[in-house]
């Protein structure tokens, strides 16, 4: 059966870039955009024109950059910001136009202090004003997940018949729960009569932890498109992370009807761009993404990845562009973990002489976190186990080395930043 193709709106230079520790320079956000298109982002949103001349500068040059993804720009729902983003977006190929207005009964009485009505007409305007620019026009119901849903389905119905080629239900507050989330895109695609005339997306955020979930509750019930991040950066506790929603459909690929088009093995060293662009690294155990993703220190766990990966990986490392999953030493690794490091690194053990060294080994890692191969280098020849310090086999670079030469080598070495 051929699977319906999620469309995959990255947020990253605007949600994502606008959060506290994420700022870039105009390189460096040209160069994420790329980075994205090559990623197979089939959008693109650049950044929000009008906030400043540095962010319209960004947006412009980004618009002339990317050719194959579509190139997206935000708009509140107002003559002068559209006509910016329009500025901004006109060199695009594939130009979109997102504005957006509030639709919950708070943020419509103490934010923008205007009736329903109002907000409905401002709406429909600014989406027919942007389609005088743009084919593609996106109209995000700001606050959606708290809004009257009476009201939201009139808002919904009256811009798509004003143009409106996407329909976007933010949970801008990332309120909801996964079970409401799914069922509120079920009820809009029930009771909307024209919605088959727009793709209806989302865009959520993950003050609970749901952001994900929300998103993939989505897809099931018929969205088409999603919003999300990189690394879920964004707006206070981030966005839907991007490579969370692209993993979950591809591991567990029978549990969906529908597949994205990203390239999943370019998630690691994307992910990685961003932490070096903005000096913000992800949290260690992060999702697909951190450094403890592939990572494995308990005994059990270890012995059941040197007998088959598949007793505790879900999925390949690298299928998200990790190298290699990574046994990590230390005081809750058992001695089949250790014994396979040491023959890796060219000592060959008996039984007895093996124990021994577990046991010497154990102390250390009982003072240290994590013992590194130096560490049990040192460790074999203090306890006279390396015989005439000579490796018994060759290292990584398949040349026989002294002890001494590869302390050296360890001493210069240029660490892998991952690990
Ligand atoms: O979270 C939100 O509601 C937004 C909209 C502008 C799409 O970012
Ligand atoms: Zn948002």
């Amino acid at each position: 059966m051929k699977k319906r193709k999620i469309q995959i709106f990255d947020t990253t230079l605007r949600d994502g870039e606008q959060a506290p520790g994420f700022t870039m320079d105009l390189d460096e956000k040209v160069k994420m955009a790329a980075q994205l298109e090559l990623l197979g982002a089939d959008v693109i949103e650049a950044g929000f024109p009008i906030s400043s001349d540095s962010e319209f500068e960004s947006v412009k040059a980004i618009a002339r950059k990317v050719t194959r993804s579509t190139v997206a720009a935000l708009a509140r729902a107002k003559k002068a910001d559209i006509d910016r983003t329009w500025e901004a977006l006109r060199h695009a190929r594939k130009p979109r136009i997102h504005t957006f207005i509030a639709t919950s009964e708070i943020h419509m009485m103490h934010k923008l202090k205007k009736t329903p009505e109002q907000v409905l007409q401002e709406a429909v305007w600014a989406v027919r004003y942007a389609r005088t620019f743009c084919d593609d026009v996106e109209f995000s119901a700001e606050d959606a997940t708290r809004s009257d849903l009476d009201f939201l389905c009139r808002v919904i119905e009256a811009v798509i018949d004003a143009g409106a080629t996407v329909v976007n239900i933010p949970d801008t507050v990332g309120y909801s729960l996964p079970w409401e989330f799914g069922e509120l895109i079920a009820t809009i695609r029930r009771r909307v009569p024209n919605i088959d005339r727009a793709v209806l997306s989302v865009h959520c955020h993950d003050d609970l932890g749901m952001a994900v979930a929300n998103s993939l509750a989505a897809i099931r019930n018929g969205a088409g498109q999603v919003e999300c991040t990189i690394n879920g950066i964004g707006e206070r506790a981030g966005n839907a992370a991007l490579e969370e929603i692209v993993m979950a459909m591809q591991a567990r690929n029978t549990g969906f009807e529908e597949e994205t088009g990203i390239e999943a093995t370019l998630l690691y060293p994307t992910s990685q761009m961003l932490c070096e662009m903005t000096g913000t690294p992800v949290q260690i155990n992060k999702a697909v993404v951190g450094r403890n993703a592939f990572s494995h220190e308990a005994g059990i766990h270890q012995d059941g990845m040197l007998k088959n990966p598949m007793t505790y990986e879900i999925m390949t490392p690298q299928s998200v562009g990790v190298d290699a999953s990574k046994i990590v030493l230390g005081k809750h690794s058992g001695r089949n973990a250790l014994n396979c490091r040491l023959r890796e690194l060219g000592f060959h053990y008996s039984r007895e002489e093996l124990d021994r060294v577990y046991l010497a080994f154990i102390n250390m890692a009982d003072r240290k976190k994590n013992v590194a191969d130096k560490d049990l280098i040192g460790l074999t020849q203090q306890n006279g186990f390396a015989g005439n310090g000579r490796f018994n086999g060759t290292t990584d670079d398949g040349i026989r080395h002294t002890v001494q030469d590869y302390l050296n080598k360890q001493k210069t070495a240029i660490p892998d930043p991952r690990w």
